[in-house]
């Protein structure tokens, strides 16, 4: 299912198409919901790198700090030459951390949802790096099989799937997509970062900012579709909720209808309650040994683990099978 129209510029209608159907579907369910890969556009992509930059948000800068400790040592861990392969790329400020400390790395490639991130992020990268081959891939790789360039010869090909984005699959999907990752990577590795299960006071914290951004990271999908499908959400109308499910240990994001209300989406109208909610997000927690496990069923062999003193991340180095009779 590799979108092959992705070069040809047709790209917005398709995830326009996309997001509406998504939306009218999700709208539809007895209990509502949207996936949270919409929320990064351009704004959605900003207002996560202000949520980045929060006191409360621990993620990026414990695992920025894991990086920087360990660098050295993952380095060796890739060895010369080695090409990197990120998955949902954002800003690309943690694998210049990698790229900092390996020897001659020889390739990255970037995939991303977010064209209008992706491209400018990978043009300031390659200034950076002038030796480095920097090759862009926009693609949804919750859906794709995301077929990479040819290897290079001499390294080894390795994944970076860091800030816990696994987090926001559903535990199948999380295995489908490892193990998508292990067929993608054979003969190489994945380095994987994800948020560990800690005491709900810090994790709530971490969602419900002082600020508001992650409240209006949140409202974003909707204005998002006000403004991509023609929607009338009326913001101001929809609050923003998040807390620790603990038995299904994730965070969830809701936004919550303050009243009895109707939208209109694509020529359907949605009636919520009051105190209905659309369901925008489930950021799973993970422990170190449930990750192995995760990892060893998708065909990984789990290496190295750094986590920080307070063990609220961790990052897992995985050898991914050297053929296709391992998975
Ligand atoms: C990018 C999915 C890892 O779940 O912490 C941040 C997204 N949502 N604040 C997370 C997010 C609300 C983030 N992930």
């Amino acid at each position: 299912m590799m979108d092959t129209e992705d070069a040809s510029g047709i790209t917005g209608d398709l995830d326009h198409t996309e997001f509406l159907l998504d939306l009218k579907q999700g709208l539809a369910r007895q209990r509502k919901s949207i996936s949270p890969k919409y929320f990064y556009d351009a704004a959605g992509s900003r207002l996560f790198d202000q949520i980045c930059q929060l006191p409360e948000y621990y993620p990026t800068r414990t695992e920025l700090s894991i990086l920087h400790h360990h660098a050295p040592q993952i380095a060796v861990q890739l060895g010369p030459h080695a090409e990197i392969l990120e998955f949902g790329a954002g800003s690309m400020q943690k694998v210049r951390v990698l790229l900092d400390a390996m020897d001659r790395p020889a390739r990255y490639v970037p995939i991303d949802i977010s064209a209008a991130h992706l491209q400018g992020a990978a043009l300031q990268l390659a200034k950076d790096y002038p030796h480095l081959q920097v090759e862009p891939l926009e693609a949804d790789y919750t859906q794709d099989l995301v077929l990479p360039p040819d290897m290079p010869p001499e390294g080894r090909r390795v994944g970076f799937f860091p800030g816990s984005t696994l987090g926001n699959f559903e535990p199948l999907d999380a295995l489908r997509f490892m193990h998508m990752c292990a067929k993608t990577l054979q003969g190489g590795a994945l380095i994987l970062g994800a948020d560990l299960v800690k005491s709900p006071d810090r994790l709530h914290a971490a969602y419900n900012d002082a600020q508001g951004i992650t409240a209006d990271f949140n409202r974003n999908v909707l204005v998002r579709a006000n403004r991509e499908l023609g929607a009338d959400f009326q913001l101001d109308q929809f609050a923003h909720s998040a807390f620790y499910n603990a038995p299904f240990q994730r965070i969830e994001m809701h936004l919550v209808s303050t009243c009895q209300q109707t939208v209109q989406v694509g020529g359907s109208s949605f009636v919520f309650a009051q105190g209905e909610t659309l369901h925008t997000e489930n950021s799973y927690k993970f422990t170190v040994d449930g990750l192995c496990q995760l990892a060893q069923r998708a065909g990984f062999t789990p290496g190295q683990t750094w986590t920080d003193p307070d063990q609220q991340f961790c990052l897992l180095w995985l050898d991914a099978p050297k053929s296709r009779s391992h998975l």
